[in-house]
C-alpha cells in the first residue's frame, strides 16, 4: 500500500496547471455510448476512476486508444449492455452506464453503486425518472434490471431533489428517446453544463430554457466528433485553498475564474488577495485568516466536495466557524483525523464546530474518501515535522500527479511503497 510522507511546514509558491475534469469527464465517457462512431477525447485526467470507467466502456465492448492527450473510442463493434459489479463497485459513476445502454438497446443490467465512506449513494431517482421514459425495471442480486421494451419515449420529468448523477443519466438516455423531455429541478454544475455541448456537438438536440429545466429532442443518431473536456473546478479549489492555508501565493492555470466565483469570493471573505486573469487566478495567502460560516449546496452554492479543505482552512482562522453539510449523510469523515492533528472540531449532525488559533502536528494518518485524503495533505503542509498520509489510493482515484504539483510549487512531498 503506497503513502505519502509530507514534512511542513512551508509556503506554496509558483505556478499549477488544472488538469481536465474527472466530474466532466466521466458522465461525457458514458455518454460515448449512444455513438457507434469514432469519438476522440482530449484532456480526461489521468486518474483512478477514469480508468475504471474506460476499462467499463471496453467491458461493454467499445474499442479504447490513448495516444498523446488524446482517448480514442471506437464503439462500432460495441453490443454488450452487462455492468458488473467489479467494475462499478469503486466507482460510483458507473450507473451512468444505465441511461445510454437503455438509450440505446432499450435494455441493461447494471450493478448498484452500493455505498461508500459519504453515504449510501441511493439510485432511487435515476430509477423513478427512467419510469418516466417507460423504463421496467427491478432490483436483483445488487444488480438493476432494466427494459424498455418499446424503445424510451419523452416525458416531463420533475427531480424531487437535484441530483447530478440521476440529470446526468436522464439527459444521456432522453437524447435518444422518441419525441420531446423536459426535465425540471436539474442540477446545474458546470459538468452538466460540459456534458450537453458535448451531447449537442455529437449531434443531439438539447437546451436550457430556464435556470434549471432542459428540452430535449430526441434523435436517432449521431456523428463522429472530436471534444476537449473542462477543467476540474474541485482540483483548482483545492490549490486555492493550499495556497491560504498555508499563507503561500500561487498561480492557478488552464481555468476559467467565473466557473468558481463563490469558491473565489469565499476566499476574498476569509482574507486571501485574489488576482483574476482570464485563464488564471492568483491567490496570495493571508497570516490572519478570517472566520467564516460556510452551508455546501449544490451549484452555484459552496460544493460539497472542497467542504473537507476549507474545514482545514477554518482552523487556522483567527475565531470559529460552522460549516453545515446538506449534500451528503456522512461527509465527516476527515474530522477525526483533523483532530488527532491538534485540531479541535465538533460535529453535532451534519454540523461541524470548528474552532480556530489551531497549530497543527504532524501525525501518521489514514485516508477514506477522495476528498478527506486532500484535507489531510492540506494540514499536514502546515504542520511542522513529518506527517504520514495511508491509503493515498483514494487520491489517486481523483487527483492527477497530485504529490508533482504540490512539489513544483515547493512543498516536501513523496510517495512511498
Ligand atoms: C456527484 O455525485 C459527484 N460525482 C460528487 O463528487 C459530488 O459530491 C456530488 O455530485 C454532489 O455535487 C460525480 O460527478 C462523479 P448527487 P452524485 O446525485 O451524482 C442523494 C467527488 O468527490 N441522492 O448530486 O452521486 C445523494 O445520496 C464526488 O468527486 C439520492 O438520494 O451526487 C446525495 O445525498 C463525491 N438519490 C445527494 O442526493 C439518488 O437517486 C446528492 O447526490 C441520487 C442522489
Amino acid at each position: 500500500m503506497q503513502k505519502l510522507k509530507v514534512f511542513g511546514a512551508n509556503k506554496l509558491k509558483g505556478q499549477i496547471k488544472i488538469s481536465g475534469s474527472k466530474n466532466a469527464s466521466l458522465p461525457i465517457l458514458a455518454a460515448t455510448l449512444l455513438s457507434n462512431k469514432k469519438i476522440i477525447l482530449k484532456n480526461l485526467p489521468k486518474v483512478l476512476d477514469i480508468k475504471t470507467m474506460l476499462d467499463l466502456l471496453k467491458s461493454l465492448g467499445s474499442k479504447i486508444k490513448i495516444k498523446n492527450n488524446q482517448t480514442i473510442i471506437d464503439n462500432t463493434k460495441q453490443k454488450n449492455f452487462f455492468a458488473s459489479y467489479n467494475l462499478v463497485k469503486t466507482m460510483r459513476a458507473g450507473i451512468l452506464v444505465l441511461g445510454p445502454l437503455l438509450a440505446k438497446y432499450g435494455s441493461a443490467k447494471v450493478s448498484l453503486p452500493g455505498g461508500c465512506a459519504i453515504g449510501t449513494r441511493p439510485v432511487d431517482i435515476h430509477l423513478k425518472a427512467f419510469s418516466r421514459l417507460g423504463v421496467k425495471y427491478k432490483i436483483d442480486h445488487g444488480y438493476v434490471i432494466a427494459n424498455a421494451p418499446n424503445g424510451l419515449k419523452g416525458n416531463k420529468i420533475r427531480f424531487s431533489k437535484i441530483s447530478v448523477g440521476a440529470t446526468e443519466n436522464l439527459i444521456i438516455a432522453a437524447s435518444f428517446a422518441k419525441g420531446n423531455t423536459i426535465l425540471s429541478n436539474c442540477a446545474i454544475e458546470p459538468e452538466i453544463k460540459d456534458l450537453v455541448k458535448f451531447l449537442n456537438k455529437m449531434g443531439c438536440k438539447i437546451k436550457w430554457i430556464s435556470k434549471r429545466t432542459i428540452k430535449i429532442i430526441g434523435v436517432k443518431d449521431v456523428k463522429e466528433i472530436f471534444y476537449s473536456v473542462m477543467f476540474d473546478r474541485i482540483e483548482a479549489g483545492t490549490y486555492l485553498i493550499a495556497a491560504a492555508v498555508t499563507e503561500g501565493n500561487l498561480k492557478i492555470q488552464n481555468i476559467i475564474p467565473e466557473v468558481i466565483k463563490t469558491e473565489i469570493d469565499i476566499l476574498k471573505k476569509i482574507g486571501s488577495k485574489i488576482i483574476t486573469k482570464k485563464n488564471e487566478v492568483q491567490i496570495i495567502g493571508n497570516k490572519k485568516i478570517k472566520n467564516l460560516n460556510i452551508r455546501t449546496a449544490p451549484y452555484p452554492g459552496f460544493p460539497t466536495d472542497l467542504q473537507a479543505q476549507m474545514m482545514v482552512l477554518l482552523c487556522k482562522a483567527n475565531k470559529s466557524s460552522i460549516i453545515q453539510e446538506d449534500i451528503f449523510e456522512n461527509r465527516f469523515m476527515h474530522v477525526g483525523e483533523l483532530n488527532r492533528m491538534g485540531a479541535k472540531i465538533i460535529t453535532n449532525g451534519n454540523k461541524a464546530i470548528i474552532n480556530g488559533n489551531i497549530n497543527f502536528a504532524p501525525a501518521e494518518l489514514m485516508a477514506t474518501d477522495l476528498r478527506a485524503s486532500v484535507s489531510l495533505i492540506l494540514a499536514a503542509l502546515t504542520a511542522k515535522g513529518k506527517s504520514v498520509i495511508n491509503r493515498i489510493y483514494h487520491l489517486d482515484r481523483g487527483y492527477e500527479n497530485i504529490e508533482k504539483k504540490f512539489k513544483k510549487v515547493g512543498a516536501k512531498i513523496k510517495r512511498v511503497n
